[in-house]
């Protein structure tokens, strides 16, 4: 029976970064996957997630599973983090959360949840989106509908086309955002674009659900949310799916929270037993080891101020390469790439056919994804040079 499966092509951004991992040219530049690199062309470990660390295995007596909905010192923190001490809805307990996989399992969890509400729930998603969460989502069973988000000619959100075709988002509809970073794009929702869309929200009656993933590496921790707690402040519903991969770096230790705003304390409380049982299907309990870490990282004042000042850094780094390839690629081509600067987070297209990107990668092992979006934290000072002439060459 087994013989019957065919062999599956590699996924679009992990196979692409193993092709690259394996090209023995000492000129390569990886910009494949959606991981913060410094200067050496190192993912680093934060200095409080090392600390942190150091102190867990000092106190650990202990590898017995964690309760399902995870660590209760991480989970407080990621309400703070992500609604705000001011919350309203925090305030009212209208806000359940449990501690997820990763961001994936957070997005995994929230559509069991919205399938458990009403099957074959329609999920609108941005043109383009994060390809994972199709069939993240869709395997669950739920539908799509994609709204039209990024305008690869003005290299912008195309806001009035998103909000044309969200008039079509119904009660009951879904209608899934990039709280900050877009990824693949990197153009974010002005403030006053995300009050547009919980007019929407409001009127028609969808539910937002927020994946945010990059928290704290566009415009601070604070600005970063700003979108979604202004959703958060206006309506009754909203799903959130966060992570700890990229803002506190533990990508491999699959730290993730779910969060589900409700209209009331005992809607929160079921959702809550609604998420454990889903849990409890899917992978049982989450892994404990990331979380105890980011719990005390949040929780802790001194491992805090650290890792603020440390995200920080990491964003003014990002930011200033997007200055520095802004300047390199605009004189190496003679084109405008002036919109580089205005995006944030990991990633941008650089505006490439998928015949450039592929050139760029056969004739001079800079790895992009075919849709010409770059990992902007793979840039640095020793490969800028190389980069921007490489693209030169192609367009
Ligand atoms: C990316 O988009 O590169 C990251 O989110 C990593 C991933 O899992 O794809």
């Amino acid at each position: 029976m087994l013989d019957s499966l065919q062999r599956l092509p590699p996924d679009t951004i992990l196979g692409l970064a193993a092709v690259c991992r394996a090209d023995p040219n000492p000129d390569k530049v990886d910009l494949t996957v959606g991981i913060y690199m410094d200067e050496a062309g190192v993912c680093p470990v934060f200095e409080a997630v090392k600390r942190a660390q150091q102190d867990l295995i000092h106190d650990e007596v202990s590898k017995a599973y964690i309760p399902p909905a995870g660590d209760e010192a991480f989970n407080h923190g990621m309400r703070t983090l992500l609604l705000g001490d001011g919350s309203a809805a925090l305030a009212d307990n209208r806000v359940g959360n449990i501690q997820t996989p990763g961001g994936c399992g957070a997005l995994r969890i929230g559509a069991e949840i919205i399938q458990a509400a009403k099957p074959g729930t329609k999920v609108w998603v941005s043109a383009p989106t994060w390809p994972v969460h199709i069939p993240l989502l869709g395997s669950v069973g739920l539908q799509f509908e994609t709204y039209r988000y990024y305008d690869p000619v003005n290299h912008s959100v195309n806001f009035d086309g998103m909000v044309e075709d969200l008039k079509n988002a119904k009660a009951g509809e879904v209608v899934l955002l990039h709280g900050c970073c877009h990824n693949p794009c990197g153009a974010d929702l002005s403030l006053q674009q995300w009050q547009t869309i919980a007019d929407m929200a409001q009127q028609q009656g969808f539910i937002p659900f927020v994946d945010i993933a990059y928290q704290g590496l566009g415009d601070g921790l604070e600005r970063d949310a700003a979108g979604l707690r202004i959703l958060v402040d206006r309506l009754p519903e909203v799903i959130v799916a966060a992570s700890c991969s990229k803002n506190m770096g533990l990508y491999r230790e699959r730290t993730g929270n779910v969060l589900f705003i409700c209209k009331d304390a005992g809607n929160a409380e079921a959702l809550v037993s609604q998420g454990l049982v889903a849990a409890r299907r899917v992978y049982s309990m989450p892994p404990a080891h990331g979380a105890i870490i980011a719990g005390r990282v949040l929780q802790d004042a001194t491992l805090n101020a650290l890792w603020q000042k440390e995200l920080g850094e990491m964003c003014g780094r990002i930011n200033g390469l997007r200055t520095a390839l802004v300047s390199k690629l605009n004189a190496s081509t003679g084109r405008d790439f002036n919109f580089i600067e205005k995006e944030k987070g990991m990633f941008s297209f650089l505006g490439l056919s998928a015949e450039q990107a592929v050139r760029l990668r056969e004739e001079h092992a800079v790895y992009m994804l075919d849709s010409s979006r770059i990992n902007v934290a793979g840039v640095n000072a020793a490969n800028i040079d190389y980069l921007a002439g490489a693209v030169a060459q192609v367009v």
